[in-house]
């Protein structure tokens, strides 16, 4: 993705805070289907390759526990560099050095076919559009969200290799640890960890939303049913199941009751005779790494807009089929058709290209986009939407520099930006600062509920009109611009205070 929900760096004084008190996330097992980063030049060329990108890596990033022999974070995440085999030891092992001190990293590697089948066709055209079916007939009413493809018979014993794989691995680790596993990706992992009797305490988190369980029945047909059973019982292998949000929490009970027959009791279920503990923790940001960027200078890019000395409309996000782009440009559109008057930069970053469920969606972006570009050059305004990757350091300078952060998730496990956003404007005087636009049905809508006069608006990202007036709206600064209140409420859950809590409680749920 775009460097979006990265957030590369941490400052000195992570570094030198001491693992394992009370706030300070423990040292774990983490299980990961992304590799903490993926090695694109040989060694010992000049060229650094950069932390990876995503939502998950920048929760995950200002975690890790410096490695110091025996003790420390220790990573099992997929190999996908084209060097990295260069540099690993012959079980994929190596020493990579972050700004929290050395990570031991393991490295799994997968042929082609096993990968597409795993990544493109189980996990990401199958179960991603499917834990985003929080309402009825998305694919209907947007026309391009993909109904999730059942998988293949084959597909799914990719799927289930992958799972094994990693199970496997964490495993062969000597001594009794805390294993983390995360995402949807793996989500057979806990159960295959359990049944080969891993020693340590078990936990899962959910970065994605978790789906309404009619909704998805009725989406799906057998063979996606089967899948969509095994992937709750999967998880269940876990001592500690986290989500996003408490809605997430209350809907993979039902699934878990309706589909595994598990019995609901205080703060979790039960099955197979155990208690699985079920509770949100809705992840948080690398508060400090935005700080620093804040810091830079004002981007390039919008010299061209400072002249018009019009308030700033930004869009940032991963080019996601889940982030609402086409409705948000039809409302953009729409305000400027109304007499609004302002400038528009979006950016949408290209992600999982070559995937199935994918195919389509620019086109429709591209449209949604030449119609607003329309609007914008009839009202005399200026209107930018690229496809692209651009650096953490200018995500965070634009987030700075606008006056509306707008985003439009139809469905989302958290969506980081509007918590950055807040934190990139919190150095500015109140009256300077942005309104933030999100989806109604994003996690940070319902984690920040009542936040609503503190510059976080919730809005039906599909009803044009309520977006377009939303937009409106929020150019006047009307509904309240981010509050310190809102500022300090992120903060308050930084990613790690988010770690810490999960670890915390999965210590005390064995
Ligand atoms: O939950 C969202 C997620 O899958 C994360 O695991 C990841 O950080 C992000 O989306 C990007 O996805 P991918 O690893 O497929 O590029």
């Amino acid at each position: 993705m775009s460097r979006t929900e990265a957030a590369p760096t941490a400052s000195p004084q992570a570094a030198s805070r001491r693992p394992g008190t009370e706030e300070e996330p423990r040292p774990a097992v983490i299980v990961a289907n992304r590799a903490f980063l993926d090695h694109h030049f040989p060694r010992g060329s000049e060229e650094k390759t950069q932390p990876g990108d995503g939502g998950l890596l920048a929760a995950l990033r200002p975690v890790i526990v410096p490695w110091d022999g025996e003790t420390g974070t220790l990573w099992i995440g997929a190999g996908r560099g084209r060097f990295d085999r260069e540099w690993v030891d012959d079980q994929g092992y190596e020493l990579i050095s972050t700004s929290n001190g050395a990570l031991r990293h393991r490295r799994l590697l997968f042929d082609e076919e096993t990968w597409r089948a795993h990544y493109a066709a189980v996990a990401n055209s199958f179960f991603w559009p499917l834990l985003h079916l929080l309402r009825e007939s998305l694919p209907e009413r947007t026309g391009y969200f993909p109904a999730p493809q059942s998988p293949s018979r084959a597909d799914w014993e990719a799927y289930e290799r992958v799972n094994r794989a990693f199970a496997q691995a964490a495993i062969e680790l000597p001594g009794v640890r805390p294993c983390w596993v995360h995402d949807y990706q793996l989500a057979l992992t806990p159960q295959f960890l359990r049944e080969r009797g891993y020693r340590g305490p078990i936990g899962f988190f959910l970065h994605t939303p978790f789906p309404v369980l009619e909704v998805a029945q009725r989406t799906l047909d057998g063979s996606g049913r089967e899948a969509f059973s095994r992937f709750v019982a999967g998880l269940l292998g876990a001592d500690l199941v986290g989500f996003q949000s408490e809605i997430d929490v209350r809907r993979f009970c039902v699934a878990a009751t309706a589909l595994c027959g598990a019995e609901a009791v205080q703060g979790g279920v039960v099955t197979d005779g155990r208690v699985v503990k079920l509770a949100a923790y809705p992840v948080g940001i690398d508060t400090e790494s935005v700080l620093q960027a804040a810091e830079g200078q004002r981007p390039a890019r919008l010299e061209k807009f400072a002249s018009e000395e019009l308030p700033l409309v930004v869009g940032l996000e991963r080019s996601d089929f889940t982030k609402g782009i086409p409705e948000r440009l039809n409302a953009v559109a729409q305000a400027y058709r109304g007499g609004a008057r302002f400038a528009y930069l979006g950016v949408a970053a290209p992600t999982r290209e070559g995937v199935p469920a994918y195919v389509g969606l620019e086109a429709v972006i591209s449209a949604a986009a030449d119609e607003a570009r329309l609007a914008a050059s009839a009202a005399g305004l200026p209107f930018v939407h690229t496809r692209e990757v651009i650096d953490w350091a200018e995500v965070v300078a634009l987030q700075r520099a606008a006056d509306v952060v707008y985003t439009s998730s139809i469905a989302d496990g958290m969506n980081l930006v509007p918590l950055q956003a807040a934190i990139a404007q919190s150095q500015l005087p109140e009256h300077e600062r942005a309104v933030i636009i999100t989806g109604r049905d994003a996690g940070v809508a319902s984690v920040f509920a009542g936040f609503e006069k503190d510059g976080l608006v919730p809005v039906d990202p599909l009803d044009i009109g309520a977006m377009s007036d939303a937009l409106t709206e929020a150019i006047s600064g009307r509904p309240g611009r981010i509050s310190d209140r809102l500022v300090s409420a992120v903060m308050a859950n930084d990613a790690r205070n988010w770690a810490a809590r999960f670890l915390g409680a999965l210590d005390a749920a064995c």
